[in-house]
């Protein structure tokens, strides 16, 4: 039997990466996309040459706490077990907070800090039942060390730390990890569709002078939910080329 992970967000720059590196470690993959973008998804997965057995697409909104406890719940009875779990769905929505909208606050707290909850509340129950487990949650060095313009998105991957301690806490004697994998600056299109100078002010203070790929990404996380993983728990890996050494 194939271990089962989810991803949710699967289909974004790093999910990407994140779904072919395990489908590559031997995982059956569910790659979860937001609520309307089946087609979307389907061309990915069409691109990606995904067999039907590899990767299960899945609609969630992992804003919606009743829909994220109804789906989840289901799908842990189809396919038998969820063993690995990666939070990768996140936004931006960048802006100075002086004119930052509630919005644009709430849309990123949503998206990023409460699918927290919503997501992994449903699924946690049963790896501890099981005794094994593995949870990475997808932060990001401004989560770290804070960003002009990200009020919102800091908080969000700062609050992302706090809640991985505290469940690590809560998993740890039934055998379920909980990490963080915080990324630098990486080549995807949530990175791209920054203005070019403020992009290029900002690799000009990471000590590698480079972004990151986001298969550098993926294979931490690869890492993380491996054997060689199973001691580390509570932690926060940077990946980020120097940029914020903590
Ligand atoms: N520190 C201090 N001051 C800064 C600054 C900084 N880092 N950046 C800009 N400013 C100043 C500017 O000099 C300017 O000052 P004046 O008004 O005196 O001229 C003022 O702040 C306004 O700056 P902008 O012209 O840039 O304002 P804007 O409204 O056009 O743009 C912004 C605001 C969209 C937030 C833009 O500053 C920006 O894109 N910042 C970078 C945000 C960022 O890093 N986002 C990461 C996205 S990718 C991601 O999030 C993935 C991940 O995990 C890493």
């Amino acid at each position: 039997m194939k271990k089962v992970a989810l991803i949710t967000g699967s289909k974004g720059g790093i999910g990407s990466a994140i779904t072919s590196q395990l489908v590559n470690d031997g995982y059956r993959v569910i790659a979860t996309y937001s609520t309307g973008n089946l087609q979307s998804a389907q061309d990915w997965f069409n691109e990606k040459e995904f067999t039907n057995e590899q990767v299960r697409l899945f609609e969630l909104d992992v804003t919606n706490a009743e829909e994220c406890a109804d789906r989840l719940c289901t799908l842990v009875q189809e396919e038998g077990t969820v063993d690995v779990l990666v939070n990768n769905a996140g936004i931006t929505r960048d802006g100075v907070f002086k004119k930052m909208t509630v919005q644009a606050w709430r849309d990123v707290i949503d998206t990023n800090l409460n699918s927290l909850f919503n997501v992994t509340q449903p699924l946690f129950g049963a790896m501890c039942e099981k005794g094994n487990g593995r949870i990475v949650n997808i932060s990001s060095v401004n989560g770290l060390k804070g960003q002009f313009g990200q009020t919102n998105y800091s908080a969000a991957k700062a609050g992302m730390i706090g809640f991985s301690k505290a469940l690590a806490f809560e998993g740890a004697k039934s055998g379920v990890t909980v990490n963080v994998v915080a990324p630098g600056y990486t080549g995807t299109p949530m990175v791209e569709k920054m203005k070019p100078e403020v992009l290029d002010a900002i690799k000009g203070q990471i000590p590698m002078k480079r972004l990151a790929t986001p298969e550098e990404i993926a294979s931490t996380v690869s890492f993380l939910v491996s054997d060689a993983g199973a001691y580390i728990t509570g932690s926060t890996l940077s990946v980020n080329g120097g940029l914020h050494m903590h």
